[in-house]
């Protein structure tokens, strides 16, 4: 298992252009996969997650070629897909065990998805409960959990179906599904969430109706291939929005961000808790704005954070966390209970993570309260278990650059889901974390 060693760090400065958003990474597979006709992807997350989504179509009989810039997609067809010939596998990874369950549900063979330890103890039962009534069949554990026995050859009509938690996930797997079902599928979202399936259906020529907070699409069109440009992930981001905040003598530049309106919570708390954040040279790619974000050191209050913003910022509450930490007086999150099933339960191990590192923090069931403190040296040195999550092991790892002392983070390889070159590119603009080789575990031939 690799640790991080983080070394207590000054300031955060020079320019970053982090890896490609992940949540339209994995869209951009299934799309192009399930499009007739070719299309090209350009930064897309060779990430473990989006990889497990790429190597699932490739399973299911799509050509994908990696040229190491670009990802070749030769789309099959909404009825393309050929049988499995074994399980697919979809390790850390809950968006690509969601949204292919909302695909595999519309084809004629059966299926098995399974995942890791983490993905397999998460919620399935919330794609499933839609799924089956559109008709479809899925074995799960009696928890509700994953392995998922997808059945094929079940016929799907459309449905209107009231999200009971604000979830892209779900809302995607739905829409999804309905590609596939008889009639005109619709979700009706209780709070925005991250709208990425939705604007590349439409890139890709498919109809989508979006009406306040209903989205609809009908069953049995076409997708087009068409080339598509994966922004810098603003997930990916935040970590860096956290850090050059609360570093002294900050500033640094966060290059081709993607600022979509759904996703952009973590800039809004930031900025309502005093962070000093420029959106420069907003673009367009392909569908989706991007800009550059200059990010300065700044002093930073404790805030309530307001819940709508919980679903625009839900990634993104492990380096939020450790932003209060250096705020000025309380930061309280409620309506957050989603944070306790994620790759981890993200409000008890941060809340763990922050009291082994000497800050007041006390988990609550849907949020969390953190007594921030605006000193130089708001965490003490320290071991912090970040529970296989890679959201937690990067934001501790924030830490470092307001501690007394050397942080060590355990249990950091699935950093790789989702940034595989973090070490690399947060030592080049001033942190500095050293991974030392894992010990063998065990003899060799034992
Ligand atoms: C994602 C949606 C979010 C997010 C996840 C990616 C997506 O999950 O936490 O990392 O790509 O749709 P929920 O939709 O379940 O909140």
């Amino acid at each position: 298992m690799t640790d991080f060693i983080c070394h207590p760090a000054g300031s955060i400065s020079g320019e970053l252009r982090v890896p490609g958003d992940k949540s339209i990474s994995h869209r951009a597979i299934i799309l192009s996969s399930l499009a007739e006709g070719s299309s090209d992807i350009t930064g897309f997350l060779r990430g473990e997650d989006s990889l497990k989504t790429l190597q699932a179509f490739r399973d299911l009989g799509v050509e994908i070629t990696d040229n190491g810039e670009d990802i070749s997609v030769h789309g099959v067809g909404l009825e393309g897909l050929k049988a499995p010939d074994h399980e697919l596998y979809m390790g850390n990874s809950g968006t690509a065990m969601r949204l292919m369950t909302g695909v595999l549900v519309g084809q004629p063979f059966d299926s098995i998805l399974t995942g890791d330890a983490s993905l397999s103890s998460r919620p399935m039962l919330r794609v499933i409960q839609p799924l089956n009534l559109m008709g479809a069949v899925i074995d799960c554990l009696p928890e509700g959990t994953a392995p998922l026995h997808i059945r094929g050859g079940h016929p799907l009509t459309g449905i209107e179906y009231v999200l009971p938690v604000a979830s892209a996930q779900v809302k995607s797997c739905v829409l999804l599904a309905g590609l596939y079902a008889k009639g005109e599928t619709c979700v009706i979202e209780p709070l925005p969430t991250r709208d990425h399936t939705e604007r590349m259906l439409r890139g890709f020529g498919y109809q989508v109706h979006r009406d306040e907070d209903r989205i609809c699409l009908k069953g049995g069109g076409v997708l087009k291939g068409m080339n598509i440009e994966v922004p810098a992930d603003i997930s990916s981001a935040a970590f860096f929005l956290v850090a050059a905040s609360i570093a002294p003598d900050s500033d640094l530049t966060l290059t081709h961000v993607g600022i979509n309106p759904t996703r952009t919570g973590v800039i809004e708390i930031l900025r309502l808790m005093g962070a000093d954040i420029e959106i420069l040279d907003e673009r367009d790619a392909g569908g989706e704005p991007v800009a550059d974000l200059r990010v300065r050191s700044a002093e930073l209050k404790g805030i309530d954070i307001p819940e709508e913003l919980v679903p625009l910022a839900i990634d993104e509450f492990p380096a939020l966390f450790i932003a209060a930490a250096c705020a000025e007086g309380r930061t309280r999150l409620s309506g957050a209970a989603e944070l306790r099933v994620k790759e981890s339960d993200r409000i008890q191990v941060m809340a763990d993570g922050l009291v082994a590192l000497g800050v007041q923090a006390e988990a609550r069931p849907d949020g969390i309260v953190i007594e921030g403190s605006p000193g130089d040296q708001v965490f003490s040195g320290g071991q912090v278990d970040s529970a296989g999550d890679h959201r937690i092991a990067m934001a501790f790892a924030m830490a470092s650059t307001r501690a007394s002392g050397t942080i060590e983070i355990h249990d950091c390889d699935n950093v790789n889901t989702s940034f595989p070159n973090f070490v690399e590119l947060a030592d080049a603009v001033g942190l500095q974390i050293e991974r030392p080789e894992p010990e063998e575990s065990g003899e060799e031939d034992a």
